[in-house]
């Protein structure tokens, strides 16, 4: 073996270079996607914010200086629009909206640092210093657009609120930019029978002035700031894709009536939502160095030694790779150190959908089920790259149970009890030394996989600990020797054994389970705040009763995160209006369809769902008992009697309450109100629809 000298001037080893990196305090500001404020939380938002915040409590651990911000994003027809829908202000609408989703985000133990809105006098102090520093310095172009107008409602129409006839395939009721039924992108002005979705009209062609970021003058900016390592490999492949593809110009300018800033010098004109949003990661920033007495110039100057960090989903890569990097660029601030992309959230393996009843909320979650556990599950899932993460119900129910309840917990639990018997104080010494440097020297693993996101690789390697904690257990037989008085020495340093392996797997989680190693700190009497805080071992010390950590999940609670009223039946009503979306079928397709009339003979409410009504119907020839999510919509009493249209030959679906056996029908208006159809006086019950 190759034997190699240290050279006499060079005196650090390994470990010194180590500590020297470790006990140099970096100064990072990160941030996640601003939720847009026209809906609640889904779990979609929730993997991020989990994402962002293990990140973010790890560093703090590290020691170092990390500032975690966030915003309401506010701007843009979808708010207006919701608001009027509403009959609210847009500012009252946000202010409702912004209040759901912090207390969804403080129900997921997200510790922002400081949460903002985009609809803000220091996100407007900044979109405006930004535009008018690239307008000065040319990068603003100016030229006349197209657009579908609504003369009734009086307003430019984005593309998303045009809808018509695929030109490609036909499918009628397509979104302006794109048909779901076969794929193809295009304009609106390329949709037949094009119709707002405002107004239901007809919209117009009409000209006017918009104001143009010049993304081209950047492209070498770009390609150099990639080049500095800030994006993942895949990202990076995506951003060479766009670079081939040209940079064009990004329009940033809309007409009023618009919810936004008004663009200095450009009266009527308004930024668009997508210009100010990122810089209100600033404005947060700017918001909390006010509160806070720093300058917010020392995070922004582009010498600053400052770290950024963006954690974004990748369907708003181009936004945060290209735009915002240029954006501030030219506006003469920092750029980001790095941007992180993760993939899509999928439920059961499939996209989360309304109709499927999957686009899980993150309220309904916080109703049902204890936050660290999908806290847990999500960074058992979650590794650095793109790929979309599954959240399977039965294997986080499965997981949970066995890692934090049947491993993690388990270590405690059993070990306390010894301990409380033997005057409630940890032993002098540890009976396994080795066994306790085994432990920490994983830190510097999990130091490192933790910071490169691979939370994933750290769960795997903290319970693979958990397993060499418990067999240790396992193999002292403390409970045997118990029986044994003169034993009681040796029970204790067994259970002191225990108890330190579990410290040091409770300060390993702590970005992940925040709450439980709060609790676990409580139990054990010393803070569990930093990884070196695990370098010597906690000796002689008294520790508390130990009261449960985590219970185990039950499955059946775990089925209900699934909206049975709206994936079991009952509404014609899809996530889009109707018709949206749905591929054309073929007559023999419809004829697959054995539609009846059906007389309701009874109706009642359902126990523990405040959406469904059982129904038995009378077909004639045989009776149906049929779940309908219409409780909302109909008294149980004023249903019996009516004459009710069904689809007879669904597939029975077990529901918590019972079998469905079909499907009664319904039309669904703009409001989402319900109306059952309702089939002719005199026509007999059974008899078939067509
Ligand atoms: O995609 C979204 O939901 C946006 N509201 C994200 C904005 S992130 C940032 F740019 F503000
Ligand atoms: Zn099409």
């Amino acid at each position: 073996m190759a034997r190699v000298t240290k050279p006499p001037h060079l005196r650090l080893g390994l470990d010194d270079c180590y500590a020297i990196i470790v006990a140099m305090t970096r100064e990072i500001l990160v941030t996640s996607a601003l939720p847009y404020a026209n809906g609640p939380l889904h779990l979609g938002h929730i993997i991020e914010a989990v994402q962002t915040d293990i990140w973010v409590r790890f560093q703090k651990m590290q020691g170092h200086q990390c500032l975690y911000v966030c915003a309401e994003d506010t701007h843009g027809t979808p708010v207006m629009i919701k608001a009027q829908a509403e009959g609210l202000a847009p500012e009252a609408l946000i202010a409702k909206v912004a209040a759901e989703h912090q207390a969804d985000y403080q129900g997921f133990l997200i510790g922002h640092d400081h949460f903002h809105s985009t609809h803000s006098a220091e996100n407007r102090h900044f979109t405006d210093l930004m535009f008018t520093r690239l307008e000065a310095a040319g990068h603003i172009a100016q030229r006349s657009v197209r657009q579908a107008y609504d003369e009734q409602a009086g307003m430019f129409l984005p593309d998303r609120y045009v809808r018509g006839t695929c030109p490609r395939c036909g499918a009628l009721d397509q979104y302006g930019d794109s048909c779901e039924a076969c794929g193809a992108t295009y304009s609106p002005a390329d949709l037949k029978n094009p119709s707002s979705t405002i107004s239901g009209t007809t919209p117009i062609w009409r000209d006017s002035e918009h104001l143009f970021f010049a993304l081209g003058n950047f492209a070498d900016m770009l390609r150099e700031w990639v080049a500095s390592g800030a994006l993942q490999t895949s990202v990076r492949a995506k951003l060479d894709e766009w670079f081939e593809a040209g940079l064009q110009d990004w329009d940033i300018s809309r007409d009023a009536p618009y919810f936004g800033f008004e663009i200095p010098g450009h009266s009527g004109k308004f930024f668009y939502v997508w210009f100010d949003a990122p810089i209100g990661y600033l404005g947060s920033l700017k918001a909390w160095c006010e509160r806070h007495g720093k300058s917010v110039e020392h995070y922004l100057n582009p010498d600053s030694s400052v770290e950024m960090h963006h954690f974004i989903g990748k369907d708003i890569s181009y936004f945060h790779t290209l735009f915002w990097p240029a954006v501030l660029h030219g506006s003469g601030f920092r750029r980001p150190t790095a941007v992180h992309v993760h993939g899509f959230l999928t439920i059961n393996g499939q996209k989360m959908s309304k109709s499927r009843g999957t686009f899980i909320t993150a309220r309904r979650y916080l109703e049902l089920l204890p936050a660290e556990a999908l806290r847990y599950y999500f960074a058992a899932k979650l590794g650095p790259g793109v790929d979309d993460i599954d959240l399977s119900l039965e294997d986080f129910v499965s997981r949970v149970n066995s890692d934090l309840v049947g491993k993690l917990v388990n270590i405690a639990s059993r070990c306390a009890g010894f301990i409380a018997r033997g005057g409630g104080q940890l032993s002098a010494t540890l009976p396994d030394e080795a066994l306790y440097q085994e432990f920490i020297a994983a830190r510097p693993r999990l130091q490192s996989a933790y910071t490169a996101r691979d939370y994933s690789l750290a769960i795997r390697e903290i319970m693979q600990l958990a397993d060499r904690a418990n067999q240790y257990v396992d193999s002292q037989k403390p409970w045997a020797l118990a029986k044994d008085p003169t034993q009681d020495e040796a029970v204790k340093a067994i259970a002191t054994q225990g108890i330190n392996l579990f410290r040091v797997l409770m300060i390993y989680l702590a970005p992940v389970l925040p709450a439980m190693s709060a609790k676990a700190s409580q139990f054990l009497g010393v803070p569990l705040s930093r990884f070196d805080e695990i370098d010597q071992p906690l000796l002689n010390a008294p520790i508390q009763k130990y009261e449960a950590l985590a219970t185990r999940l039950d499955p059946k609670v775990v089925t209900q995160l699934i909206d049975t009223a709206s994936s079991a039946n009952e509404k014609v009503k899809t996530d889009t209006p109707p018709e949206s979306g749905k591929p054309e079928i073929s007559i023999e397709d419809f004829a697959k369809l054995d539609l009846r009339v059906a007389r309701v003979l009874e109706a009642s409410e359902v126990e523990g769902s405040d959406k469904l009504l059982r129904l038995t119907l009378d077909l004639g020839d045989s009776q149906r008992t049929v779940f309908s999510g219409i409780r909302k919509h109909y008294a149980a009493q004023d249903l019996v009697g009516r004459d009710v249209v069904m689809v007879a030959n669904l597939a029975p679906r077990k529901m918590r309450f019972g079998t469905s056996d079909g499907m009664v029908l319904c039309a669904s208006d703009a409001q989402d109100q319900l109306f059952l159809l309702s089939a002719e006086a005199g026509v007999p019950p059974g008899s078939p629809v067509s």
